[in-house]
């Protein structure tokens, strides 16, 4: 696997599989990477011809009292995993190429409506901040195909988004969400959970799966469903952000008509704030 800092190193190596038409998929991560980034590399790996990953903490994501500092970096273990799996190239950017004019002279990407609402209300910025690394970072690499995890759905819908007005000339492929044996949606943020938190963060999968249950079964007071499986959730332990069950597609509250939607969540567990989301098809 080649490491690759430099982004005009990144653009000669690009020019070099763009003559020989090489089919690119490209896996953005933050690293300290787990079975669910693999995942998606492994579904890259079995679509295209060259695979680049690439790691870089995004400042411009985290909001002023996130844990960017804290947030774990593992780059030797994310070498070797991606290095066994084929990856052929890492890019591994630094800030000041990201961003050589600083972040306040960034120039944003912003994909309005659906980056405001669910995790966007909560995290003021996020999905501008997102939107803006995806961009730049297909401007660099110039990917055909890019891989991004179910696990943030809402991320997925706003990168789709994001492609579609952009008229970007990629393909975008959701994987799905990679779990524990115990249901909990792998991430890099369940380190910082204790051993207590650990035996109850696979229950807020569990309260999800049971909507959906209730979904299927007929239930259509979705307002009830959710105010009681907040309380469920408050009695666990957690202190949901928010519950919401949505059109999978715009992420607006469900008509009559939508059949495919989905039960987003989010909710802390002590200092940890988890995700997790579940689709359904009602036909
Ligand atoms: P990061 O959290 O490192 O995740 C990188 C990719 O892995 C994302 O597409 C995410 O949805 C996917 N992923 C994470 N956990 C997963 C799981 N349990 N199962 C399947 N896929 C999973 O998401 C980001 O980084 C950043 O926002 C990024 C897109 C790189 C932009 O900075």
């Amino acid at each position: 696997m080649e490491i690759v800092t430099d982004i005009n190193h990144l653009r000669e190596i690009r020019r070099a599989w763009q003559v020989s038409k090489t089919t690119i998929a490209f896996v953005p991560t933050m690293g300290n990477l787990h079975e669910g980034h693999l995942s998606l590399v492994t579904q890259a790996k079995a679509n295209a011809e060259k695979v680049v990953a690439s790691i870089f903490v995004n400042p411009l994501q985290f909001g002023p009292d996130e844990d960017l500092d804290a947030y774990p970096r593992t780059l030797e273990q994310d070498i070797e995993k991606l290095t066994a799996l084929g990856v052929d190239l890492l890019f591994l950017p630094n800030n000041d190429d990201i961003y050589p004019r600083g972040l306040e002279q960034q120039t944003f990407v912003e994909v309005p409506g659906i980056s405001y609402m669910i995790c966007g209300a909560s995290r003021p910025g996020h999905f501008r901040g997102v939107a803006t690394i995806v961009c730049k970072l297909f401007n660099m690499v110039q990917p055909n195909q890019a891989y991004f995890g179910e696990k943030d759905f809402q991320q997925l819908q706003v990168i789709k988004a994001m492609v579609t007005d952009l008229s970007m000339n990629l393909s975008i492929h959701g994987v799905p969400t990679q779990r524990d044996t115990e249901g909990l949606a792998l991430s890099s943020r369940n380190q910082y959970l204790t051993e207590d938190e650990k035996r109850v963060a696979p229950k807020l999968y569990q309260e999800i799966t049971n909507i959906a249950s209730a979904i299927q079964s007929g239930r259509k007071d979705y307002s009830s469903l959710l105010s009681a499986t907040k309380s469920n959730l408050v009695t666990l332990g957690f202190k949901p952000d928010y519950l919401e069950i949505c059109c999978a597609e715009t992420l607006m509250p469900p008509s009559h008509e939508d059949q495919h939607l989905v039960i987003l969540a989010a909710a802390f567990l002590g200092k940890t704030r988890l995700i997790d989301n579940l689709q359904l098809n009602l036909n």
